[in-house]
């Protein structure tokens, strides 16, 4: 239910909203690339191993804080704290959660602005505006100021509605959208010529790769990306959920939605590129791995779409559509970290912190971009290689340390009554209090 702070008015509005943060430019360009630079399915198996097995349980432990807080992260990792340490500590993790955010919104923005202005491309093209289709496809700093600027505005204004007028409403609108764009861009790809051959390396796993040890970096990594660990985002979803409503199932269906839809990218990815293949494109790096990274979506998946004729100029908007919608759902989430951060704390019109906040990661942006070649893979490091993990980390140990067993189940009870002789209450605790956290320091050490 609705409060004064604002809330999901559904269940339905909850998932298609904390699925639209997790669902992003993480599961449909970094999912199938990660896959391609590491062996194909075994990567497959163990990001579901790892999503399931690690990320989902930290996703519930930040879920949690957040409906038990009903606030902002600082202020729920506050409230839930009894001695001035655990406070301290708790804004530490809290406030470290929304800075963290606040970066990867700064890099975020500038790669879903490059989706928009490469969505355009096609329509001028269609309508023969061959020098603004160059342009919207170069490599220009103006380029990429104006589209930063131009998603930030469209971040900004859903923000600045609320929750329920604007989160809610937009996940509801852009989910569906999404989903139907994506298994439309799927179905036909499969209909050319050398998609089975990529469908066949997809889902032929190389069992002997599942043990490396940087497989399962970049697959915990990816795990945590997209899920919007570590950033303060699904605590502060979590706070606007109803006391009514089962957290337990509503945690798993929306890390189902996330890997599926990750899933389904990879099948739309991986197989694109050998169609590409049997059109003459190369797709394998010179080392003999499939292409990742930026080229991939940048320069194999464009050459493909021309390869294609009239239909590709429409393929193409598709995909970039796709890709601009899952970033939308994506950056509206991470606005709402910090913005209800300054509302609550600070007694700031809701509106006005938007605006305000929304302008300064755009200045973030454009420094980004104007030092690009230093900031940009220094700004993902810092957020995503190793700002999320230890966050994430660290919110394992609050709930599993610092936070009251009994509290926990207390609130775990709130719309699941029978959740004490659940399977859930019998694994969760000591797997968040031991596993998740060694589990995930292992990994970061090992990644450092
Ligand atoms: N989960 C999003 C994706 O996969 C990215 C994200 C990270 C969103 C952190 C919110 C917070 O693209």
């Amino acid at each position: 239910m609705s409060t004064a702070r604002g809330g999901f008015s559904s269940r339905m509005g909850f998932i298609l909203a904390a699925a639209g943060s997790a669902v992003g430019l993480g599961n449909i360009w970094g999912f199938p690339t990660q896959t391609a630079s590491n062996g194909g399915a075994a990567f497959v198996l163990v990001y579901l191993v790892l999503a399931f097995c690690l990320a989902y349980p930290a996703f519930m432990a930040e879920l949690l804080i957040g409906r038990y807080g009903q606030a902002n992260a600082v202020t729920s990792m506050e409230k839930i704290s009894r001695s001035l340490w655990q406070k301290r500590f708790a804004f530490v993790v809290g406030f470290g959660g929304i800075v963290c955010v606040v970066l990867i919104l700064s890099f975020y923005g500038i790669l879903a602005g490059k989706m928009m202005s490469y969505a355009i491309e096609p329509v001028t093209s269609l309508l023969g505006l061959n020098d603004a289709s160059s342009w919207l496809i170069s490599q220009s700093v103006v380029r990429n100021l104006i589209f930063t600027a131009l998603f930030m505005v469209l971040t900004i204004a859903i923000i600045r509605r609320g929750v329920e007028d604007g989160i809610e409403k937009w996940s509801k609108r852009l989910m569906p959208m999404l989903i139907g764009l994506l298994i439309l861009l799927i179905i036909y790809v499969f209909t050319l010529e050398g998609a089975k051959e990529g469908f066949a390396a997809y889902l032929n796993p190389d069992i002997s790769r599942v043990f490396e040890p940087d497989l399962l970096i970049s697959a915990l990594g990816q795990a945590f990306f997209s899920l919007s660990l570590g950033t303060s985002v699904m605590v502060i979803y979590g706070s606007y959920i109803s006391k009514s409503e089962n957290l337990v199932t509503l945690g798993a269906q929306v890390t189902l939605i996330d890997v599926s839809i990750a899933f389904l990218a990879g099948l739309l990815i991986i197989p694109s590129m050998y169609v590409a293949q049997a059109q003459g494109v190369a797709i394998f790096s010179d080392d003999g791995s499939l292409i990742s990274g930026p080229n991939l979506v940048f320069d194999v998946l464009p050459t493909l779409f021309t390869g294609m004729g009239a239909i590709g100029l429409f393929v193409a908007f598709g995909f970039f559509v796709l890709m601009s919608i899952a970033a939308l759902t994506s950056s509206i989430s991470m606005l709402e970290g910090p913005v209800s951060f300054v509302v609550e704390r600070h007694n700031v019109e809701r509106k006005k912190a938007t605006t305000f906040i929304g302008f300064g990661i755009f200045i973030l942006s454009a420094l980004i971009i104007l030092n690009f070649d230093v900031l940009f893979g220094l700004v993902i490091s810092l957020s995503t290689v190793y700002g999320q993990p230890l966050i994430a980390m660290l919110c394992c140990v609050f709930v599993g340390w610092i936070w009251q067993r009994s509290g926990v189940l207390e609130e775990i009870k709130q719309g699941n009554d029978s959740a004490e002789h659940s399977l859930f209450w019998k694994v969760w605790p000591w797997y968040t209090k031991f596993v998740c956290p060694s589990a995930i320091a292992i990994v970061f050490f090992h990644s450092l």
